[in-house]
């Protein structure tokens, strides 16, 4: 079942019922300021960082789920109702939400009246603008009011949501004319202040919730002063402030009102945070005046609907530009949809927000993921190459010099989070894999020696290749009993604890040290990752190269030395026959083999060591790929391990604590799904990969968007897995991982236009029933216009490839660099 369908000339996905079986939404900003907007207007906004400059507030887990935005309300001759139905939910006689590029558009019609109102953060700016355009569709005069609302946060989300104590008299708020102005804490310790503004008269406001409401014992969706129709003009005093204008308006039949909102945030320098004279009509209590200067520039910038106009033209833009640089014409839709719009889409959402603020992240949690952070590199690293680069020197600004890494940093500061800690075993290696990628797109090899601090200390600074060099090592440094890397806290499963062995509630699995082997530095020297140890293989080459494009040839051997000898170790104590194990335990036992009871395969090794060929000449990857399509597969995806746990195996930490179906036991992890479609390619077998692809990707879930439940224009974290009650239902959609992985296989394996050091190798590995397809890629400063022929209808195998007509062997694009466009033809077969 349907809740909308793609528009995709527009990029956009049309919702046209409020009732979605959950709250899809949309982010708005792409800079400083940033919205969440769900389809009934749900949703909240802050500046910068979700936790510590929240400008709107929002109540988690509500009841119902999403309540709580920035709402407007219409009291139309007692009938009242709101453009995108809730709160009130009166039922609409027509409504449609339009989430495209960094905009949202929501209409609701009812009783001839059309309230269409347009969300957008424009470029350079730190506010939403709200367009709301009235028209009366009836043929009889009308006559009602429109009032506006949005409930301040008291800036800190999580003291707002707890320190109640305090927060109840904090409250400050000033009214000059249209605009409501938010003040707390701005007259001490603040330099900001939010405001609320609508660029006409108005007939009235309120900025107190409860004298909105009229009662403590009313919701949103009940309002007193809305009921009225008429604003009592209240003057927040502490508790809750809100802002809320009030305008009654008149329309003959076929007649149209446009009234512009904006919620801004604005900083002012220390010695400019107060003006010397009092505005004429200022309404406030206190003996200081803002300067209100930003604001009333800001205000200045958008109080037009020409204005508005050219602040959506210069987004479109600017998203136009960001998703031209890669795009496909292949014969199948869907495709086209997610690697033109969407999956682009979400990656640039995954490097604005990390982990930080979504429907499932509360915003005042985690800071940023090191390994999460440099995977999601790989998803936009060709849209933002700047910006990933200044991304990739500060996440390794907080590395050891060990190579050890912290596990998260955070935002503001961009240090790395000693709560946490360090010992996750995967994270160095992604700092490889970002790099190199970044490296393979920009042929930037400057990054190499820009001086980059160890733990934030300048005076620990190396070259960036030094970060590489000890990222590599770590791994070198740190195996256990059969020469395979030690698993420490966890790898990239967060739950696989090798060394918590936890029986007390609230423990943390991963931050918390066993007594047994505190000793050893706080993890088992047991213990060991096959995963890691196919992760290293995965991303050793890539190191390799490197130092081999700096004729550091002595190096180069050494470390290609460590690769070839961790391939045979892992040949040697890891392929359980069928398929590579997931562990060895802190007791020296298998994890994830035939002999286990349960967990008797898991998905993570098996991609990265099918494409870094570990016993290829035995066929361990064609028997590993036939294994998980045999025990992984469902009709949703590949579960992350089967059989999934039943019981409690102390020994494995958190994993076996979620029930059967969910998160790590065996939920369809849509992240490392995306190794496998990878694999698929790599091994030439395209019609699995592009099996498992359309599994997971939203467009294609689109058509079971009620047992899917989030949104059918992004990936979720995760889906649940066979084992689940709720089989296929799709949860934590947004931030993840899976939106970087995914636009890698599709892209760079299934598509195969992959970047490489000496040019963009073009090997696709596609369904046999394709023709062929299109593909435009700006790299390196030219145009790749290239055409895939495939005549003999094969999956895989690049039979000729010609640039601008002349003929090159293999399948790498050598970079022509003259800033032109070029023709590229392959032919498959
Ligand atoms: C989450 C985390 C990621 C981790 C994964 C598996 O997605 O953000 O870092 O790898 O879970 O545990
Ligand atoms: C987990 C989550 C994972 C997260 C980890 C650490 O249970 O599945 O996504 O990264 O906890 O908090």
């Amino acid at each position: 079942m349907k809740f909308g369908h793609f528009d995709d000339a527009r990029k956009e996905y049309v919702i046209n019922t409020p009732k979605t079986p959950y709250p899809w939404i949309n982010y708005l900003g792409n800079q400083g300021f940033f919205s969440l907007i769900s389809n009934t207007a749900g949703g909240y906004s802050f500046y910068m960082d979700a936790r510590l400059r929240r400008i709107t507030r929002y109540r988690y887990n509500n009841v119902p789920l999403d309540m709580g935005g920035r709402y407007f309300y219409i009291n139309d001759g007692g009938t009242i109702w709101n453009p995108g139905w809730s709160p009130v939910k009166t039922e609409l006689d027509e409504y449609e939400c339009r989430h495209g590029m960094g905009y949202t558009i929501i209409t609701g019609k009812k009783n001839g009246l059309k309230a269409e109102v347009t969300f957008f953060v424009p470029q350079n700016y730190d506010g939403e603008v709200q367009q709301v355009v009235l028209t009366n569709e009836s043929s009889d005069t009308k006559e009602f009011a429109i009032f506006s609302m949005a409930e301040w946060c008291l800036w800190d989300a999580q003291d707002d949501c707890t320190n109640f104590q305090r927060n109840f008299s904090t409250g400050r708020v000033e009214i000059l004319g249209s605009t409501i102005y938010h003040l707390t804490e701005y007259r001490d310790r603040r330099n900001h202040y939010a405001f609320y503004t609508v660029n006409d008269t108005i007939d009235g406001y309120d900025t107190d919730r409860d004298a909105f409401l009229g009662s403590i014992y009313n919701g949103w969706d009940n309002p007193e002063t809305v009921k009225a129709g008429k604003a009592s003009n209240s003057f927040a005093d502490g508790w809750s402030p809100i802002a809320s204008h009030f305008k009654k308006i008149t329309l003959a039949p076929g007649e149209t009102k446009t009234l512009i909102y904006i919620l801004g945030y604005a900083e002012n320098p220390q010695d400019k945070k107060f003006a010397d004279t009092k505005p004429e009509g200022l309404l406030t209590r206190e003996a200081w005046v803002l300067n209100r200067e930003k604001a009333d520039a800001m205000i200045d910038k958008y109080n037009t609907p020409e204005k508005v106009a050219a602040g959506l033209e210069e987004l479109r833009t600017t998203w136009d530009n960001l998703l031209s640089i890669f795009r496909v014409d292949t014969p199948d839709d869907k495709v086209n949809r997610m690697v033109n719009i969407w999956n682009q889409y979400q990656c640039m959402v995954t490097f604005n927000l990390s982990r930080s603020a979504s429907y499932f992240e509360s915003g005042i949690g985690r800071g940023m993921g090191f390994r999460d952070s440099n995977q999601d590199v790989l998803g936009f690293v060709h849209q933002i190459p700047d910006r990933a680069r200044q991304r990739l020197i500060d996440i390794a600004s907080t590395q050891m010099p060990d190579g050890g890494c912290y596990h998260q940093y955070q935002p503001l500061t961009k240090k790395g989070n000693s709560d946490i800690g360090g010992d996750f075993s995967d994270d160095p290696l992604w700092m490889i894999l970002s790099v190199a990628a970044y490296i393979k797109e920009t042929g930037d090899w400057s990054i190499l020696d820009v001086q980059v601090p160890y733990d934030n200390d300048e005076s620990l600074a190396k070259p960036m290749l030094d970060h590489l060099t000890v990222s590599f090592y770590h791994i070198v440094n740190n195996l256990g009993p059969h020469g395979l890397p030690l698993a420490m806290r966890a790898d990239w499963n967060d739950c696989i604890n090798l060394s918590c062995f936890s029986d007390t509630p609230g423990e943390s699995f991963q931050t918390y040290t066993n007594p047994k082997f505190k000793a050893e530095g706080g993890y088992s020297k047991i213990a060991e990752s096959v995963f890691v140890a196919a992760l290293f293989t995965y991303t050793g080459p890539a190191y390799v190269g490197i130092l081999e494009h700096l004729g550091k040839t002595e190096e180069a051997a050494k470390a290609q030395a460590e690769i070839d000898k961790m391939k045979k170790n892992v040949m040697e104590s890891a392929f359980d026959g069928e398929w590579f194990l997931r562990a060895y335990d802190a007791n020296g036992e298998k994890m994830g083999s035939h002999e286990c009871e349960e967990g008797k395969i898991f998905i993570e090794p098996q991609g990265f060591a099918v494409m870094s060929e570990i016993g290829k000449d035995v066929g361990a990857d064609i028997k590993t790929l036939n294994s998980i399509d045999k025990y992984l597969n469902c009709e949703f995806g590949l579960v992350l391990n089967n059989p999934a746990f039943t019981k409690y195996y102390i020994q494995y930490g958190e994993i076996s604590t979620y029930p059967g179906g969910y998160k790590e036991n065996a939920g369809i992890f849509t992240h490392n799904n995306a190794w496998i479609i990878c694999a698929e390619a790599y091994a030439g077998r395209g019609e699995k990969a592009f099996e498992y692809y359309s599994k997971i990707a939203p467009a294609f879930t689109e058509e079971t968007s009620d047992i899917h439940k989030t949104e059918p224009y992004v990936y979720g974290q995760m889906i649940g897995g066979k084992d689940a009650k709720n089989f296929g239902q799709g949860k934590n959609s947004w931030l993840t991982g899976t939106a970087a992985w995914n636009m890698v296989a599709i892209s760079q394996y299934i598509l195969g236009v992959k970047p490489e050091f000496d040019g963009l190798r073009v090997d696709p590995s596609i369904p046999a029933a394709w023709d062929g397809f299109t593909a435009t890629r700006q790299f390196r400063g030219d145009t790749y216009e290239i055409v895939i022929k495939n005549p003999d209808h094969v999956n895989k195998g690049v039979k000729s490839l010609t640039v601008d007509g002349v003929a090159v062997d293999g399948c790498i694009v050598p970079v022509a660099g003259d800033g032109k466009t070029h023709k590229v033809e392959v032919t498959l077969g």
